[in-house]
C-alpha cells in the first residue's frame, strides 16, 4: 500500500508497507497517540467515537482483542473488539485510521482482521456496529453485515452509555435508544444465506 506521494523526479521512493496484526503489550506506547486520534476525529466529525482512555486500550492489547496497522514504527491506524451480554454480542469499535493513510484500503485491512479475530474468538457471536460513517458501512457491508433497527443490537446499558460523549446523545436519549444518528449494522452468523430475488412477489 502506497500512503506516501511517490518523490518528485525520476526515482521513485520505496513504497512504505502497512503491517496489520493483532496488538500486544509491546505495542503499548502507541496507546496515548490511539486515543489522541480517536478525539481529533470525533472533534472534526462532530460525532461521537466512544471516548477511551490508554489504559483502556492497553488492556485490549494485553487481551489480545485489537488490531494495530504499523507503517514500520509509525502508527497507522487502529480497532478493538469488545464484547456484551456474555458475549452473545461483539462490536469491532474504536476504528481509526491515521489521515495520512485514509483512502488507501486501510480501514478495510484492519476490520477484515477485527472481523476474523472475532469470528476466531466468539464463533457463535452476532457481531454488530453503529456509525455514521458511509466507509464503515460499506466495509461492514462487505463482511456480511446488514442494516438493523437498534432493537436488533446489545441491549447492555453499557454499550450505550459510551454514546454519552457523542454530541447527538440528546436523540438517543430522547428516543429511548431506538433512533440517532448512527445506522446499527449486525452479522448473525445463525442468520438463513440472503434470500434469492428471484421469486420475490412485487
Ligand atoms: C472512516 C475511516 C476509518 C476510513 O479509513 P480509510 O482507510 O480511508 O478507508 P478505506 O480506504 O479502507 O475505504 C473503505 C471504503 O470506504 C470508502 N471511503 C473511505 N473514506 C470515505 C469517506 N470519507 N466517505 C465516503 N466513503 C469513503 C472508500 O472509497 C472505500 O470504498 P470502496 O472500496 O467501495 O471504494 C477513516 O476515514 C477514519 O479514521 N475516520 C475517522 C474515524 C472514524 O470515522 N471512524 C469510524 C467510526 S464508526
Amino acid at each position: 500500500m502506497s500512503a506516501l506521494p511517490a518523490a518528485a523526479g525520476n526515482v521513485p521512493e520505496p513504497v512504505p508497507v502497512v503491517t496489520v496484526r493483532v496488538a500486544g503489550p509491546d505495542d503499548f506506547r502507541y496507546a496515548e497517540r490511539i486515543c489522541a486520534e480517536m478525539a481529533d476525529a470525533a472533534r472534526i466529525r462532530g460525532t461521537g467515537i466512544a471516548k477511551r482512555t490508554p489504559e483502556y486500550i492497553q488492556g485490549k492489547m494485553e487481551e489480545g482483542k485489537a488490531v494495530i496497522a504499523l507503517c514500520e514504527a509509525r502508527l497507522a491506524g487502529f480497532c478493538y473488539v469488545e464484547t456484551w451480554e456474555h458475549g452473545r454480542y461483539v462490536a469491532n469499535s474504536g476504528l481509526i485510521v491515521v489521515p495520512e493513510f485514509r483512502k488507501h484500503g486501510l480501514a478495510r485491512r484492519i476490520k477484515r482482521r477485527a472481523f476474523r479475530l472475532s469470528r476466531e474468538r466468539y464463533p457463535d457471536s452476532k457481531l454488530f456496529g453503529i456509525t455514521t460513517s458511509l466507509a464503515v458501512m460499506k466495509i461492514n457491508a462487505d463482511l456480511g453485515y446488514r442494516p438493523v433497527t437498534f432493537s436488533e443490537l446489545t441491549q447492555d446499558d453499557v454499550f450505550w452509555k459510551g454514546c454519552q460523549s457523542c454530541p447527538n446523545v440528546d436523540i438517543l436519549t430522547r428516543t429511548n435508544k431506538q433512533h440517532c444518528l448512527c445506522t446499527g449494522m449486525l452479522f448473525d452468523p445463525g442468520a438463513p444465506p440472503p434470500r434469492s430475488d428471484e421469486h420475490h412477489d412485487d
